[in-house]
């Protein structure tokens, strides 16, 4: 190539030798007939100095914010009183000047993207990956990718593509559906996982698969969802729940080791998904920090205040001094996670005061001594049915993280596994039970005699989460490689016979062809790299990211299309729904 190097990678070898760099023109300035400009590429800013007397000073004049340039001149070292470290202590000194390209006017400052609207950042979103926080992201994004290749590799992992146009995958979404031409009036829907062809590679004998998959999932959009999101998808086959984690939290640790030189303690701990629930409120409890739960419910059984004396759960945590202000919006948050409302004290010496004091009298010392709570610090309750109980109080529990910056005192990335999920989940709204991983997780065997007895909601699954950070980055199971299980479990979920086989009648028939045990995984790898990276939603290790309304702006996607089109796919769009 022409240029010498990458800027970044301009060093003390290139000390006063002519150089030639191209990049863009991060800023411009004139001082005193001298030309000064910082000159950017993926890898740094360096500045370029253009005399009045140079042959290139002509040129460096037209020179406006974002130009495409390509520099020649001498690599130099600043002056001793302007260096301040790395390559600010270096410059070119140009002696050619060639305008490769120019540029408008960006619509928003680069450097203070941080305070641009998200919506100008996605509209113009190849501005905005210009950033050095942008690049720092995708860069660590494909290491990450480097870095999983590589362990993936050594350990035994054949990379396989599957299909995108396919049919529906049960991962609890609505599918995303794309008509087909040439079989008028069916669709193919996008897969929400690999779930059943990774399957079907284990049943084939591929022994280990990985796939850096996209899928799409069509659900209410978060900080940490995405429509079309990036999966590292995985299964393996002849293992046992232990060895998939064994080898998970290997590959974790390589990764974190290459990409951020960061030393993951070995083995992740484990807690089951009881016990996450009970102490922490949340199936991927952020364990950065403490406030665990307490629970107080026999402390207040039979006893003077009404409201906890009946209740299924009494929790509490014990958390700092807060003023009404924050316990009014903890209240908030308690409702808004479907408390009935959130219960306090202040602990003023040997006494409560504030909240519920007057009903705790004949308690006060067993709940100072059960709960720990030191002088002046605010105990927070919630009482009623567990699993709303525990929820709200979880919801709470993050608050109090965020207001105080908990967090912060915990290491960095603190990575755990949740396990033993229910096999089933009781679905209020439909009446009916359902999976709660998906209907291919195997359930312990000694608990397969629960099947369709009243008992079948504590049959617990080998699934597995992985947790970092409060944020789930992975989930997966052991699978069930006997058809008579799964034929239980569909029944369990009340497919009958011809559903399940209008469903999954192909996999149904593999399954019968020789199914080695086998188990596997999928990281949310956008996640991951989310929490790895420092940012705060998905959207800004993504390159082309659509908004919270599942809209692209840049490109303006979703959008209609014209008559014959939908003509030639057979399709009609319902009147009053598109503009
Ligand atoms: P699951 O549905 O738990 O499992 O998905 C695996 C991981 O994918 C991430 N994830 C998402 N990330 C961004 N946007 C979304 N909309 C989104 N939805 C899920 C999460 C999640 O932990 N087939 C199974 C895996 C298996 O059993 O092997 C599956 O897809 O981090």
């Amino acid at each position: 190539m022409k240029r010498t190097a990458l800027i970044g990678h301009l060093n003390d070898s290139h000390l006063d030798q002519p150089v030639t760099i191209q990049g863009w023109v991060n800023r411009r300035r004139d001082l005193g007939g001298l030309i000064f400009l910082e000159v950017r590429d993926r890898s740094g800013l360096v500045q370029v100095q253009v005399e009045p007397d140079s042959p290139a000073f002509a040129e460096a004049d037209t020179l406006r914010g974002e130009y495409v340039v390509e520099i020649g001149g001498q690599f130099q070292r600043r002056p001793e009183s302007q260096r301040k470290g790395g390559l600010a202590d270096f410059e070119v000194l140009a002696s050619r000047v060639t305008v490769l390209n120019t540029a408008k006017t960006p619509p928003f400052e680069l450097d203070k993207g941080d305070s641009v609207s998200e919506d100008v950042r996605l509209k113009y979103r190849y501005l905005d990956l210009r950033r050095a926080e942008m690049q720092k992201n995708l860069l660590l994004r494909s290491k990450a990718v480097a870095a999983i290749t590589e362990f993936l590799d050594t350990e035994g992992f054949v990379q396989v593509e599957t299909p995108m146009l396919t049919k529906s995958t049960p991962e609890g979404a609505r599918d995303f559906l794309v008509p087909s031409r040439l079989n008028a009036g069916e669709f193919y829907a996008l897969p929400q996982s690999p779930q059943l062809f990774k399957q079907l590679l284990m049943i084939a004998g591929y022994d280990r698969y990985y796939q850096l998959a996209r899928c799409f999932r069509d659900e209410d959009l978060r900080a940490d969802r995405q429509p079309d999101f990036t999966q590292l998808d995985m299964e393996m086959s002849f293992v046992t729940q232990d060895d998939v984690l064994e080898v998970q939290e290997r590959l974790m640790a390589h990764v974190f080791k290459r990409v951020l030189d960061v030393d993951l303690p070995l083995p992740f701990p484990r807690m089951s998904y009881q016990d996450a629930m009970d102490k922490f409120g949340s199936d991927k409890p952020d364990l950065r920090f403490g406030l665990e739960f307490v629970d107080v419910t026999e402390i207040f059984k039979r006893g003077e205040f009404k409201a906890f004396a009946s209740a299924q759960t009494v929790k509490v945590i014990a958390a700092p001094e807060l003023t009404r202000k924050q316990i009014d919006e903890l209240e908030r948050i308690a409702k808004q996670n479907g408390a009935g409302g959130l219960a306090w004290l202040k602990r003023d010496g040997d006494a409560f005061t504030g909240g519920i004091s007057k009903f705790v009298g004949s308690v006060t010392a067993q709940l100072i001594e059960k709960t720990g709570v030191p002088d002046g610090g605010t105990l927070l309750f919630a009482a009623g049915e567990w699993k709303k109980a525990v929820g709200a109080l979880g919801a709470v529990r993050l608050s109090v993280r965020d207001l105080f910056d908990l967090a912060k005192a915990g290491p960095q990335f603190h990575v755990s596994w949740v396990v033993d999920f229910p096999q089933l989940e009781y679905d209020e709204d439909n009446a009916a039970w359902t999976y709660m991983h998906h209907p291919f997780t195997a359930p312990h065997p000694e608990d397969i005699s629960l099947f369709g007895t009243e008992r079948q909601g504590e049959i617990r699954a080998q699934a597995y989460d992985l947790v970092l950070n409060g944020y789930e980055v992975g989930g997966g199971s052991v699978r069930i490689h006997q058809p008579g299980v799964q034929a239980q479990m569909f029944q369990a979920i009340g497919f009958t016979e011809a559903e399940a086989r209008e469903k999954f009648g192909f996999f149904m028939d593999a399954l019968e062809y020789g199914t080695p045990p086998h188990g596997g995984i999928a990281w949310g790898f956008d996640r991951l790299i989310m929490v790895m990276s420092g940012a705060n939603s998905i959207r800004e290790v993504i390159a082309f990211p659509k908004n919270n309304r599942g809209v692209d702006l840049m490109a303006l996607a979703p959008s209609p299309v014209d008559e014959r089109q939908l003509a030639e796919l057979s399709v009609a769009v319902a009147s009053g729904t598109s503009d």
